[in-house]
């Protein structure tokens, strides 16, 4: 059941993959071109945590031969880069709604909208990138940089070089990368907030003739240390199933649904359902781990709707706290809720992980392993549930990747577990709100029977239904709606250590140092952070955050290839916060091809301890 245009997200997601895939390419042109000399560069290295040492390598590459012995010196940098956005309503300013139109509908809308009526969507739109009514901000907070000369002495650079170092990490806990899609969707948008973070290496090359040139060299991650649980002990919620969709104020495709919903299941009609939810060991759950609980739907009023199936998604959402704040204080009212969760879609995110599932497949060692090999799912499938049988007793493993709970300065991570109850109304509440999907019947319309030993021999008699699951009707699709409820919990990481690591926002966090060379030992202090803003220039943020453009779904639709096109020419500060390799993943390979000998594998005891040297190592 989806009156609402769902095409929205889809889009987003297409035409992000879509520019940045011409943006690689335009970037490799750029490297064969003859003038000047290029260098390209990698990092391989592990991922950063407190009170560690991470190895790593830096590999530097010059294409062309002519330039081999123009390089005086390689330097590593690496720096944490922050990075927040907004743009709320100044203070009483309105935008003006969307109109009902008196125009006639094109051929197909009805189909596409789902109703007749058409919206002149002008007025608004062009409210969305006025100046007058809004007010946006972008800025950067570089957390701290650190720099180590690599290669010196102009090297012979004719053959690729692989240069050892070390990241030393104070016992600081820094924020964790969140993998997110890129956040615009190319055209106007009403309130918004972004955040982003990234660890970044680059390559700082001196040439002969005394110019310098940084060469982006990968990304890292930084894996936060949690400090030991309390003994776990079951915990229970309560919460009730609400039908959690944005509320676009004003969005006529939401006035739509909810009046044609109201019209044909008044609110009355509709039965209402509560969840009583436990969990084993506890909410705070950790990656890596088994998540067991119960959760027992019962309703609260019996109306005409029935429950049909449950899902179990664990969710983490962001909340960009300083973009809020700031709203909050410039008068924008609105602005808190239509950033939070439904009507923010940052959610889903993933943590940039070198174990994560998401390389798994780098790794398998034959292809058949690729094919037994179970992914980790955060979500379960739909389970069958009713009044004679309200339980779902659940198991499932928290991904390594799903990102832990931790505030930076931009943002919150909150996680969820996110329950999602199918509810089932009749054919003819179906029928009233989407007339014309049911303009001639489809065949196997019947309502089905809710007898399971009458549905599982109806399931045999098709070519989809699992042998001895009951068939699930044709009709259902149309008459289905989700309704959600939310259970409050922590994730936290697979090591846990013994006492609280501190938050690298109180003030004299010490900053991370690289060192050439194989240095294991921490050194005997570190640099304190300071923290470098810059705030973007208010016509580039302009440029992003006030696009024109139309917010009509059904232009939107039509013009769909021109809005792609749009995007990937917006400045923005976020877009190289993972340019090239990750290095955890690069050094996860390297550590794998020694172990299977496809490097060869070289030790050495250094401080006692078991270390790995690289076969190509200039010291
Ligand atoms: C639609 O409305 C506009 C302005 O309100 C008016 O000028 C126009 O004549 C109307 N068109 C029709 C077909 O009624
Ligand atoms: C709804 O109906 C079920 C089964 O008939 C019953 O057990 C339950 O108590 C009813 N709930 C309410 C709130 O009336
Ligand atoms: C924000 O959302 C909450 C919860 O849904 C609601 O009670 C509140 O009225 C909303 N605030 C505004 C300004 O819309
Ligand atoms: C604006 O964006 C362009 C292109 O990304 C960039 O070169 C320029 O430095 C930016 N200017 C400011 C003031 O941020």
């Amino acid at each position: 059941m989806k009156t609402r245009p769902v095409s929205i997200l889809s889009t987003v997601v297409f035409a992000v993959s879509f520019a940045s895939g011409v943006q690689s390419i335009s970037e490799e042109i750029e490297t064969i071109q003859p003038e000047p000399c290029t260098v390209r560069a990698w990092v391989r290295a592990e991922d950063l945590s407190p009170d560690h040492i991470s190895r790593g390598e830096l590999r530097i590459k010059v294409p062309r031969a002519e330039c081999a012995n123009q390089i005086a010196s390689v330097a590593l940098r690496l720096q944490l880069d922050e990075f927040g956005e907004f743009k709320y309503l100044k203070r009483g300013a309105v935008v003006p709604e969307v109109q009902l139109s008196n125009q006639s509908a094109p051929l197909g809308y009805a189909d596409w909208m789902g109703g007749d009526g058409v919206y002149d969507y002008q007025a608004h739109d062009d409210g969305l990138s006025d100046p007058e009514l809004w007010t946006v901000k972008a800025e950067e907070r570089r957390a701290w940089t650190t720099e180590v000369i690599l290669l010196e002495n102009n090297p012979d650079l004719s053959q690729p070089i692989v240069a050892a170092f070390t990241v030393a990490v104070p016992r600081v806990n820094y924020p964790p990368v969140a993998e997110k899609y890129h956040y615009l969707e190319g055209g106007p948008v009403s309130q918004h907030s972004s955040s982003d973070l990234g660890y970044r290496y680059f390559a700082v090359v001196t040439f002969t003739d005394g110019h310098t040139q940084d060469v982006a060299a990968g990304y890292t991650a930084f894996i936060p240390s949690s400090s030991q649980m309390n003994v776990p002990a079951p915990f229970t919620w309560s919460s009730t199933f609400e039908d959690s969709e944005c509320r676009d104020n004003g969005s006529p495709a939401w006035n739509k649904r909810a009046e044609d919903l109201e019209k044909c299941l008044p609110e009355a009609d509709r039965s209402s359902f509560a969840a009583e939810i436990t969990l084993e060991e506890g909410n705070v759950l950790q990656r890596g781990r088994l998540l067991k609980g119960r959760v027992t739907v019962h309703s609260t009023k019996n109306g005409s709707t029935t429950m049909s199936d449950i899902t179990l998604n664990i969710m983490t959402l962001s909340r960009d706290h300083w973009a809020q704040a700031q709203a909050a204080a410039g008068g924008d009212v609105e602005f808190y809720n239509a950033t939070s969760w439904p009507c923010n879609p940052s959610y889903g995110r993933r943590e940039l992980y070198a174990e994560s599932e998401n390389y798994a497949y780098l790794f398998y060692e034959n292809d058949e392993e690729w094919m037994v090999r179970n992914g980790r799912f955060s979500s379960t499938e739909n389970k069958p549930i009713s009044p004679a049988n309200p339980y779902y007793d659940f198991e499932i493993e928290v991904p390594p990747e799903t990102p832990v709970d931790f505030t930076s300065y931009y943002t919150t991570g909150e996680s969820f577990l996110q329950f999602g109850l199918t509810v089932l109304y009749s054919i003819d509440v179906a029928k009233c709100m989407q007339p014309n999907r049911f303009k001639s019947n489809v065949p196997g319309d019947e309502e089905m029977t809710t007898d399971e030993a009458a549905g599982t021999e109806e399931g045999l008699w098709d070519m989809y239904t699992r042998v001895g699951k009951p068939a699930i009707s044709n009709s259902r699709w149309y008459r289905s709606m989700t309704l959600q409820a939310m259970v409050p919990v922590t994730v936290v990481g697979n090591a846990m250590i013994q006492h609280p690591v501190p938050h690298y926002l109180m003030s004299g966090a010490a900053a991370p140092v690289l060192r050439s060379g194989l240095q294991l030992e921490m050194p005997a202090s570190f640099p304190l952070a300071q923290p470098v803003f810059t705030v973007e220039g208010v016509a580039n943020t302009s440029a992003r955050l006030m696009q024109s453009g139309t917010t009509d779904p059904y232009k939107q639709h039509q013009q769909f290839m021109i809005m792609t096109r749009l995007r990937r020419d917006y400045p923005d500060p976020t877009r190289n916060y993972q340019k090239g390799d990750y290095a955890g993943v690069l050094w996860k390979k390297k550590v794998v091809a020694e172990e299977r000998g496809i490097l060869p594998l070289r030790t050495e005891g250094l401080n006692g301890g078991e270390s790995q040297r690289p076969f190509h190592v200039t010291p």
